[in-house]
């Protein structure tokens, strides 16, 4: 049980609510707890709060929303607000804020927990948008979740041993060993774009409407790390053609020449992953590429990132039934035989892995294990409302945002849906970026 499904009773949305904030508290306490307090208050990377920042925001969130605007109940303690208010204070000068030590921090969240959980048990769950469907409450534990997300970026760029451990992707399932093609056809057509019915979906995601895409083809599964390999390797870092101007601008001015984390040794790349050393795999979807690197790629490739319009239609169009589907495989909330969400690897599965997890037309891993950039930028849909708060999507609305979909291995399944959208600046790439390439159909092929 993890998102709610379309038509499920109160009562089940209460379970289901509970269900969520207590997977996300045991995800947060697994981030916070296997590190010293020195790599709590520490900040190790520019980009990046400290990670007891995170905690203390995020019980902080919860406070505000589930304690003080559905309960109504007076501030716990209204002198920290300003502390964990992430627009008042960019990342880079957090360390510097009067932050509540991690033992503080600890029991301020577990404090506000406590009494969440109360107000859950007796609340009436109709009423009003932010307690109908227990909407806040699917709110704050997807916010949690994008938080824990965020704090394994930052375990990522910490420096020092692994702190982290998981076991590998199960090994993909190769039943008919007949290869799979390396892209598919969506033919053209409208379909139904965005939600007005999945009770958690954020403002941003709403409302549902006709989007009309024409035929295009699309990668059965993400890039791979050994493709992106031989981009490099053909000089892709040097040829001026496969770059956009601001992105070769940026690629020049820092001295970038291949996917953070990645180093060439001895005639093989090798990569840091949590603490450890290891050769890149090829077989691996990549990750930890910015926007600029993964257009440059599908030019090289002859090709070209997919429009969020047609990322969406691949996971959720079925051609049998006019009908967007909530996921690539259909309306059932994931499980683990679907898609590598939830941190339960550390890693992406190989590509052509969950074939379970296939859309209609056959695209796989559209959901979990490496975000995907899109062509889009990040702009609202019509008829777009801010809900329930300007700061959680329309502040960022515009061209210096561009789209990300289908959720990381990082992601859990509460935070992740055929019709979730992320964003984030072109430049960026400590987060746990892919993609995956389209071309137009030509006439005669669709
Ligand atoms: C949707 C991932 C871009 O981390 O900035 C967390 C999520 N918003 N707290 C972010 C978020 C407020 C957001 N992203
Ligand atoms: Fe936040």
């Amino acid at each position: 049980m993890t998102a709610p499904g379309p038509d499920t009773d109160p009562e089940a949305l209460r379970r289901r609510a509970e269900a969520a904030l207590r997977r996300a508290r045991e995800r947060t306490r697994t981030l916070t707890t296997c590190v010293d307090e020195h790599d709590l208050t520490a900040q190790h990377s520019p980009l990046m709060s400290p990670l007891v920042w995170d905690l203390a925001h995020i019980g902080n969130q919860e406070e505000q929303w589930l304690l003080r605007a559905v309960a109504g109940q007076e501030a716990l303690r209204p002198e920290i607000d300003s502390v964990y208010d992430a627009f008042e204070h960019p990342r880079a000068e957090r360390p510097s804020l009067p932050l509540l030590p991690p033992a503080e921090a600890r029991g301020y969240v577990a404090d506000v927990r406590g009494r969440v959980l109360d107000v859950l048990t007796r609340i009436p769950l109709r009423g009003g948008p932010l307690v109908d469907a227990a909407f806040a409450f699917g709110m704050i534990a997807q916010h949690e979740q994008q938080h824990d997300e965020t704090m394994l970026i930052t375990h990522q760029l910490r420096r020092g041993p692994a702190a982290l451990t998981a076991p590998p992707p199960p090994p993909p399932e190769t039943a008919d060993g007949a290869p799979l093609p390396a892209e598919v056809l969506v033919p053209g057509g409208p379909f139904t774009m965005g939600t007005s019915t999945e009770p958690w979906a954020l403002d941003n995601e709403r409302p549902a409407h006709r989007r009309v895409v024409p035929a295009f083809f699309i990668d059965t599964a993400p890039v791979t790390a050994g493709a992106y390999a031989r981009f490099i390797e053909d000089g892709g870092y040097e040829r001026r053609r496969w770059w956009t101007e601001a992105g070769w601008g940026h690629i020049r001015e820092h001295g970038l020449s291949a996917p953070l984390f990645w180093r060439r040794e001895g005639g093989q790349w090798l990569r840091r992953r949590f603490g450890v050393t290891e050769p890149v795999r090829p077989e691996e979807p990549v990750v930890h590429v910015s926007w600029y690197e993964a257009d440059a790629y599908a030019r090289w490739a002859g090709r070209r990132l997919p429009t969020e319009a047609e990322w969406e239609k691949a996971a959720r169009h079925d051609p049998a039934g006019d009908r967007s589907r909530r996921y690539p495989w259909g309306d059932a909330d994931p499980t683990p035989d679907h898609a590598n969400l939830g941190q339960r690897h550390l890693r992406p599965a190989p590509a052509g892995s969950y074939p379970r997890g296939a859309s209609p037309l056959g695209v796989r891993q559209l959901i979990g294990d490496v975000w995907e950039w899109t062509a889009s930028d990040f702009l609202p849909y019509p008829g777009f409302r801010a809900f329930p708060y300007r700061e959680y999507s329309q502040v960022f609305f515009g061209d210096a945002y561009k789209v990300l979909r289908g959720g990381s291995f990082a992601v859990d399944p509460v935070a992740c849906r055929g019709t979730f959208r992320n964003w984030d600046l072109p430049i960026r790439r400590q987060i746990f970026s892919g993609f995956r390439t389209a071309r137009d159909a030509r006439p005669g092929e669709a």
